[in-house]
């Protein structure tokens, strides 16, 4: 499975950007692993946003958020109140980051509010429904009712995302909410989402360990190198 994962972002690697046929997208997408990110990724989320061009930051965050805002705002990330996902290339390179930012504990009727980004070369592949399908079983494990979105209307694949999932979409001019009622947990929902974490979990560390492999095939060939001009000087 996890090699699955590895080979079907090879693939999202080589497609051209939004050209896989959709059952062959939707897919690739499911063996895609999604990762729940930590502080430490902090940075890579910082750097994913920064990437975005001014017409994505303003479909993401609804304002057209300059670098400064952009980094208060992922300074400000709670890793351990929200849930943030991400999905890694097998550069590990954060290619998506999705937010699902929780409403007070104490409300009766606990909401949790989705965004969303992915890289453009990687879009239409189907990770931005992927990702919303996690945050959506994560918060319906954590007993939240009600999932909200906020997008603007001209934003096409995020409303897609949300009706397909069920959500009732309301319109307010150029502004749009959507509003995904949330059953209770099962046991179904709770296995899926340990077993999607430690997929993820363990795709990342072979990423880790070939990428250090690499590195030091690297490092032995450098050495190779310069013991090779270093006894071809002393013999000259
Ligand atoms: C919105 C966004 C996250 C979608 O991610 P994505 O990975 O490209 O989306 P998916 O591939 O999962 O596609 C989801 C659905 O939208 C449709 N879709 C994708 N791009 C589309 C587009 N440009 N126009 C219309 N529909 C589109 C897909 O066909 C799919 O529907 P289907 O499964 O019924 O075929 C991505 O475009 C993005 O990062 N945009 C900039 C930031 C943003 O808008 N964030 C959302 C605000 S919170």
């Amino acid at each position: 499975m996890v090699v699955d994962g590895a080979c079907a972002l090879l693939r999202m690697d080589r497609a051209a950007p939004q050209q896989s046929v959709p059952g062959e997208r939707r897919l690739q997408a499911a063996l895609v692993p999604v990762r729940s990110l930590r502080p430490r990724h902090r940075w890579a989320v910082l750097a994913h946003l920064l990437g975005l061009s001014p017409r994505d930051r303003y479909l993401r965050f609804g304002y057209g958020a300059q670098d400064a805002q952009i980094e208060a705002y992922v300074s400000g990330l709670d890793f351990d109140r929200d849930q943030i996902y991400g999905v890694f290339n097998r550069h590990l390179h954060l290619i998506a980051v999705a937010h699902l930012a929780y409403g007070p504990q104490s409300d009766a009727k606990r909401g949790a509010e989705f965004g969303v980004s992915v890289s453009p070369n990687y879009r239409g592949k189907g990770l931005g429904a992927k990702l919303f399908a996690r945050a959506q079983v994560h918060a319906q494990n954590h007993h939240v009712s009600q999932m909200f979105i906020h997008a603007l209307t001209e934003n096409a694949a995020m409303l897609k995302i949300a009706r397909n999932a069920g959500a009732t979409v309301q319109r307010f001019g150029s502004e749009s909410d959507a509003y995904l009622e949330l059953p209770s947990p099962t046991l179904t929902s709770r296995m899926s989402e340990a077993m999607d974490g430690q997929i993820a979990d363990t795709d990342y560390r072979l990423k880790v360990q070939a990428r250090q492999f690499w590195g030091l095939l690297d490092r032995v060939r450098t050495l190779r190198q310069r013991l090779r001009c270093w006894h071809g000087k002393a013999s000259e």
